[in-house]
């Protein structure tokens, strides 16, 4: 079946070498790591932390944090162990395409387009939000047309979109400096919430730390979760159960860890360093995020976070508006970096593709100059602007999870594959423990999607079966892997 046909991992390897489709590398396991804590720390952490607490878990949020985070724990390790043995740009679809075959390796690169361009849009959205709200502490009011939420055109999150494209183009190494510095902003922002905040919390808003679970009507139809359609779950709040229920929340949090890997050919050791870069960046931000839901918790009760904004909101709370705005500069600063390094990955996801044929080819060609994949780039750049300006996003959002967390399923699943039928290959990073370790990350990555709501999972298979149209109408024919397993040459 020519379908499945793989492309072996030497293959693989060799086609990140060649001439005109090959890029720089100049990253580090330290630039790696920043990288990682770019993308990772953003909305989840500056919004959804409200959001969780509030309605889902209490004080308990900082559990969530930690459920939420041992599933990504044990997804990261399995990238780890794969990123260290396929150093190759696509990541995921790499990963795939080395063990389960072709169509299922170009599902996976299409279903990346979920996680990192409409991530990208989404992300963008927020960060115009946050714009928005800090002008008008600056008694500078923006049309709600033209920004916010409601806006019709969303003119600032286009333009953000298409200035880091920019930067993107013109150098993997000015990306990485803009990221460090954007990132320590951020940091220093997050740091900030933990020392200041400290000084403000209350024991008695830590009472009850787990609140007592209730039942709620919950929502019917489409916008009920999966397991509650499947298995007639009654919707709850709080107790254990809600817990887990705002892991699947705050899973969001997390998201980019896994866009490290993307990274590899840029990457000057990427056999040591990107499993570090994976791991280290996904345990910092799980430490950052306990401590700071803690602490927001212990500010204010949970009842009275708010949604939109609850960490520069909880210290406009307890009488410091002047710390809430140095918070917003650090969520502009911090959404900035997530957006920019989800256009990154999305870019090198797609030159991974383009250079295997599965998409034109010469959109693979990178710039003699910058040494950067400069025409998928701009095409990522523009539409993803597109989308940011003219599409609601608030409503799409959770595509963003369900195909993160699709992605996560499968090279956990890869893992185990390619220890059967590749014992022999070099493996700098070894995932501990397998089979054990790669089904539990399948299994808390599918409880986390059933999760999410049943038109979620509609919207995702309609986008995926639009992605079989594509692949059994051009991709396939073109594919530079020939049904035989023997390598190819360069053409
Ligand atoms: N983890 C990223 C964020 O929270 C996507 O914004």
């Amino acid at each position: 079946m020519s379908v499945f046909r793989t492309k072996t991992v030497e293959q693989s390897i060799r086609d990140a070498e060649g001439g005109e489709h090959r890029l720089k590398r100049s990253l580090s396991a330290l630039d790696l790591t920043v990288f990682g804590i770019g993308v990772i720390v953003g909305t989840g952490i500056f919004v959804l932390t409200g959001v969780a607490a509030r309605n889902t878990a209490g004080p308990a949020v900082a559990l969530s944090f930690v459920v939420a985070g041992i599933a990504c724990g044990l997804a990261a390790l399995c990238y780890a162990e794969f990123a260290s043995t396929v150093p190759v740009a696509g990541s995921a679809y790499t990963f795939a395409y080395a063990t389960i075959g072709e169509f299922p390796a170009w599902i996976i690169g299409w279903d990346l387009m979920l996680e990192m361009a409409l991530g990208a849009a989404v992300v963008a959205s927020g960060w115009s939000g946050y714009l928005t709200s800090l002008l008008k502490n600056f008694g500078v009011d923006l049309p709600a047309s033209l920004a916010g939420d409601a806006a019709v055109v969303n003119v600032p999150a286009a333009l953000i979109v298409l200035a880091l494209t920019a930067v993107l183009v013109a150098g993997i190494k000015l990306s990485a400096r803009f990221n460090a510095t954007m990132v320590a902003i951020k940091m220093a922002v997050v740091l900030l919430v933990i020392v200041a905040g400290l000084f403000y919390v209350k024991g008695a808003n830590y009472q009850p730390f787990i609140p007592p679970a209730h039942e709620v009507d919950g929502k019917g139809g489409l916008a009920a979760p999966l397991i509650q359609v499947l298995f007639g779950v009654q919707p709850v709040v709080f107790g254990v159960f809600g817990i887990f229920t705002g892991a699947a929340l705050v899973f969001f949090a997390y998201i980019g860890f896994d866009v490290v890997a993307t990274a590899a050919e840029e990457t000057r050791r990427p056999q040591r360093d990107l499993p570090i870069g994976i791991i280290a960046s996904l345990a910092v931000c799980t430490v950052l995020y306990v401590a700071v839901s803690l602490v927001v918790v212990g500010m204010q009760h949970y009842s009275s976070l708010s949604v939109s904004a609850p960490l520069a909101d909880a210290f406009r709370a307890v009488g410091a508006p002047w710390l809430a705005t140095l918070i917003s500069v650090g969520g502009i600063a911090g959404l900035t970096t997530v957006v920019m390094i989800l256009m990154l990955g999305q870019s090198r996801v797609l030159f991974a593709m383009c250079r295997d044929n599965l998409l034109p080819r010469p959109l693979a060609r990178v710039h003699p100059r910058f040494r950067t994949p400069y025409r998928i780039t701009v095409v990522i750049g523009v539409v993803t602007a597109l989308l940011a300006a003219f599409i609601p996003l608030a409503a799409i959002a959770e595509l963003v999870n369900i195909g993160t967390l699709f992605a996560f399923v499968v090279v956990s699943i890869a893992v185990i594959i390619l220890r059967r039928t590749r014992p022999e290959l070099p493996r700098a990073f070894r995932t501990p423990w397998v089979p054990v370790v790669p089904v539990l990350a399948v299994l808390a990555c599918v409880y986390l999607m059933l999760n999410l709501p049943v038109e979620t999972w509609l919207r995702f298979l309609v986008w995926m079966v639009i992605g079989a149209g594509v692949y059994f109408g051009y991709g396939r024919r073109r594919s530079r892997v020939p049904v035989t397993e023997e390598p190819v040459l360069e053409n």
